[in-house]
């Protein structure tokens, strides 16, 4: 494969499909579910718009396996009992203009969304605004055919590939870390042992879609947690990567766990993990995406021309700015404006960036930026009207089944 590429270069993946460049959405949960786990005119707007502005990959965050463990009411949850003609609507609108379009696919653990759920991870905790069950034995090993079922529906219904996320504290991350993974079986102890879970749902994923459809993995560096996963043992789930058959590996950090430092709250000088992917380079041939603290179409260049980064992937400047791969191509505003929330709360600037999503959706947003409390009282007015359908659609799924 090429390395020191140009950003605006094709890439061909191991499975054989050509991205048309090196700019990719990277996974944000845009809440713009209805609620039943299906995808709103709004949302389908949304990804309409980002594949009109010329990425070469946009990725659903978090895309639900089954109700019982979402991060938000307004995730979508594909399974059999989706109605799939609904998802080809957004396969085919935010898949236009040869931009791939790909779900993340997602299990929040104990980080579920406790209203319309009864957490479990890998462990039981009893933590502040963390509380969770541990998973059956009999719960891990249906869990690698949950993965595979909602990706092969996403082929079915004409996605053009799966992200599995096991990065930001969700539950094959939390398998990753031995603060939330204290298990005595095959799942637990050393790091062969807690990368278990993520390499048997890439298999079994591998096996329903066949050769040809891109798997990626999203992957922290680090929670930047102390006593949690760190890079010592993410580049020996790297190199274990390598040997397996997934297309792409995204590399991010930090977590949503309460209290902690997630990637999206980040203000520091970007791109933030970029270290670490050289030295995940050199134990891995597969492509590598970089996520987190992409502000300027040089730092974006610079990751790709150092041969470190096949891909780089950008949430927050998407959100301010949809086109904004094509105005770097064209020359044209190499930089978008990034507001400054002076002591947010915590998850305010998520909140403040998912309602920005919404308003991208509805057409409607407006040159100033709004007022963080607000967008945090309508996100969460959105998730508490959400919740209702949500409880009453999914009336025998949210009490903690698989
Ligand atoms: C509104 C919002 C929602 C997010 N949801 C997800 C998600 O569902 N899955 C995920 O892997 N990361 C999620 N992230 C994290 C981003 O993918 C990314 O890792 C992080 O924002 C750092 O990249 P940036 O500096 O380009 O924003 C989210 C970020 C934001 C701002």
């Amino acid at each position: 494969m090429q390395r020191c590429g140009n950003l605006f270069e094709p890439l061909q993946l191991p499975c054989g499909l050509t991205l048309k460049n090196r700019i990719a959405k990277s996974a944000m949960s845009d809440s713009l579910g209805d609620g039943t786990g299906h995808p709103t005119a709004e949302q389908i707007r949304l990804y309409q718009r980002w594949a009109a502005g010329g990425l070469a990959v946009s990725i659903i965050g978090e895309v639900q396996l089954t109700a019982g463990y979402a991060e938000n009411p307004g995730n979508l949850v594909l399974n059999d009992a989706s109605d799939l003609d609904r998802f080809r609507r957004l396969a085919r609108h935010g898949g236009a203009n040869d931009t791939k379009l790909w779900l993340q696919l997602g299990h929040a653990g104990a980080l579920a969304y406790a209203p319309t759920s009864n957490p479990k991870g890998p462990s039981a905790l009893d933590l502040p605004g963390l509380r969770c069950v541990e998973m059956t034995l009999d719960e891990m090993r249906q869990l690698p055919s949950e993965f595979a079922r909602t990706a092969w529906l996403a082929q079915q219904a004409g996605f053009g590939g799966v992200q599995i996320h096991a990065a930001h504290g969700f539950l094959l991350g939390q398998f990753l870390s031995p603060l939330f993974n204290k298990r005595s079986d095959e799942y637990g102890g050393p790091i062969a042992n807690r990368m278990r879970p993520l390499l048997e749902a890439i298999e079994a994923t591998r096996a329903a879609v066949g050769p040809d459809f891109p798997i990626a993995v999203k992957l922290n560096s680090s929670d930047q947690l102390e006593g949690g996963f760190d890079k010592e043992d993410a580049l020996k789930v790297v190199a274990a990567l390598d040997r397996s058959s997934v297309d792409l590996i995204d590399i991010s950090g930090g977590t949503y766990f309460p209290g902690a430092k997630s990637a999206s709250d980040g203000t520091g000088r970007g791109p933030y993990f970029l270290e670490f992917a050289k030295r995940a380079r050199a134990v891995t041939t597969k492509p590598l995406m970089l996520t987190g603290g992409f502000k300027t179409r040089a730092q974006a260049e610079d990751a790709v021309a150092s041969g470190a980064v096949d891909i780089v992937g950008l949430a927050r400047a998407l959100v301010l700015e949809p086109s904004l791969p094509d105005l770097w191509k064209a020359d044209r505003k190499l930089e978008p404006f990034f507001p400054r929330f002076s002591d947010p709360p915590e998850g305010g600037v998520t909140a403040w960036y998912t309602m920005r999503l919404t308003e991208i959706g509805a057409d409607k947003e407006t040159p100033v930026f709004g007022d963080l409390g607000q967008a945090t009282r309508d996100y969460e007015a959105r998730n508490k009207s959400r919740t209702i359908i949500w409880l009453r659609h999914f009336a025998n799924d949210v009490v903690g089944q698989t």
